[in-house]
């Protein structure tokens, strides 16, 4: 079989390969190619044996895990790399997926989950063989070399509304956490915050962040991914933000340069064109006005996610948003209703009138002060412990619809001359 996955396994300890290699004779799909019991051997012998996967222990004599992975994946970029670890060294796992490993596992792995992440990661190499940028070039100068991980492209999402406080940035938070965990590990979440002047993700998930967008903007036509990652800023939950910058004043380094003949804002669109390939997602979080930084973002967005709340002036503004998106060309499709504070028991107008008025919403978000109020306070996302109440029920529900929404053809998009025909609240508007 030509296509069967090569795995090589690389543990200091004899019996522990072993037991891998036990584990993955029970799938006819593995073969497992070569063993090795150090870093420096798995490095020697990583470009002779070109294995599709290597299962990696992160604690080796001499040259570690993480070590092993960084010079591995730059010999051999399509590589995927499995860490495996003793439980409770997250530190280490984040350092493993800044060196480039794919997935992280727990020692000693389950036959079926180990089984999967091979799986998984054979699939996403099979993805960066064919995808449009090719195979990733091997080595032979500095541009080889993923710092971050190898070639990806992220799906961008935008959350926008034409008004402030309907939740734009409690969504655009968990919907970045959400995606994080549905991703598992190995999946790379960049959640940007560009409400430039007045962003506060950094205070919805309680950051301190010592660099922000500010400090990429004057170097945005020449970045390289080690700016990047100094300017990131982790949150527990492995999202990676770039937060707004601290002042309205600073954001001005934004507008230092010249604005592009589209009106995109060219600094912010530079960071965030250099920023896709190192991500599986890019979540905007946007300030409440269509200016050049929202241009730069919907320019590379595949879904715009339109916010509003059940109540008229809000329903008008996003209905009048998504007008002005068809005006300006931008594909129909790819707007995606929200509607948040969502409560049956109070005078709200009801979602499905919203609905008929503008389009089929991807979700309904339940109105949930208590939770919400708490979680801003608090500057912990409501994901971290609100999981089980309507409103984190809702948001992951929101997540899964915006994942198949870009991963699948869109079987609720409507058409533009839809949206003309829908009387529904017309005659409020
Ligand atoms: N579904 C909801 N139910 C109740 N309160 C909410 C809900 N969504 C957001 N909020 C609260 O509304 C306020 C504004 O939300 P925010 O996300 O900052 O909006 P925006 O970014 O659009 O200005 C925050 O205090 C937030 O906690
Ligand atoms: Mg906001």
């Amino acid at each position: 079989m030509s296509d069967q996955i090569k795995v090589m396994i690389v543990d200091d300890i004899a019996e522990t390969r072993e037991q891998l290699r036990k584990l993955l004779s029970f799938d006819p799909d593995v073969e497992v190619v070569a063993m090795a019991s150090t870093g420096e051997e798995a490095i020697e012998l990583v470009s002779s044996v070109d294995p599709d996967v290597i299962l990696m222990d992160i604690n080796l004599p001499g040259i570690d895990g993480i070590a092993a992975t960084a010079e591995i994946i730059d010999i051999l970029p399509t590589v995927q790399v499995i860490m495996l670890s003793v439980q409770g060294e997250t530190d280490y796992m984040r350092r493993a997926m800044l060196a480039g490993a794919r997935d992280y596992l727990t020692k000693p792995p389950g036959a079926d989950e180990l089984i999967d992440a091979i799986h998984r990661a054979f699939d996403l190499k099979q993805k960066l063989g064919t995808g449009p940028l090719g195979p990733l070039p091997t080595r032979n100068g500095d541009n080889a070399k993923p710092k971050v991980s190898p070639a990806l492209k992220a799906k961008v999402v935008t959350v926008y509304s034409p008004k402030g406080g309907t939740g734009c940035t409690t969504i655009a938070v968990n919907l970045a956490m959400a995606l994080q965990s549905m991703l598992g590990q190995g999946g790379k979440v960049c959640l940007v915050d560009g409400n430039l002047q007045f962003g506060d993700v950094s205070i919805f998930m309680k950051l301190q962040p010592a660099r922000t967008l500010a400090d990429l903007a004057p170097h945005a036509q020449d970045l390289d991914a080690d700016l990047l990652e100094t300017v990131v800023v982790t949150h527990d939950s492995g999202v990676k933000i770039l937060v707004a910058p601290t002042s309205p004043e600073e954001a001005e380094v934004f507008h230092d340069s010249s604005i592009e003949e589209s009106g995109a804002n060219t600094r912010f669109r530079s960071i965030l064109e250099f920023a896709l390939p190192h991500f599986d997602y890019v979540i905007i979080d946007t300030a409440h006005q269509v200016d050049d930084v929202l241009l730069a973002a919907l320019d590379l967005s595949d879904l715009f996610l339109v916010v509003t709340r059940p109540v008229i002036p809000e329903i008008r503004g996003a209905r009048l948003f998504v007008e002005l998106l068809d005006k300006l060309n931008y594909a129909f499709d790819k707007v995606g209703l929200v509607i948040n504070g969502v409560d049956n028991k109070r005078m709200g107008i009801q979602p499905e009138a919203i609905e008929r008025a503008m389009m089929p919403a991807l979700a309904h978000i339940p109105m949930d002060e208590r939770t919400a109020l708490r979680s801003a306070n608090l500057g912990e996302p409501v994901l971290v412990r609100g999981g089980r109440t309507g409103l984190g029920q809702g948001l992951v529900g929101l997540a899964q619809k915006v994942h198949n929404r870009v991963y699948t053809a869109p079987e609720n998009a409507p058409e533009a001359e839809e949206l003309d025909k829908r009387a529904g609240l017309g005659r409020l508007l």
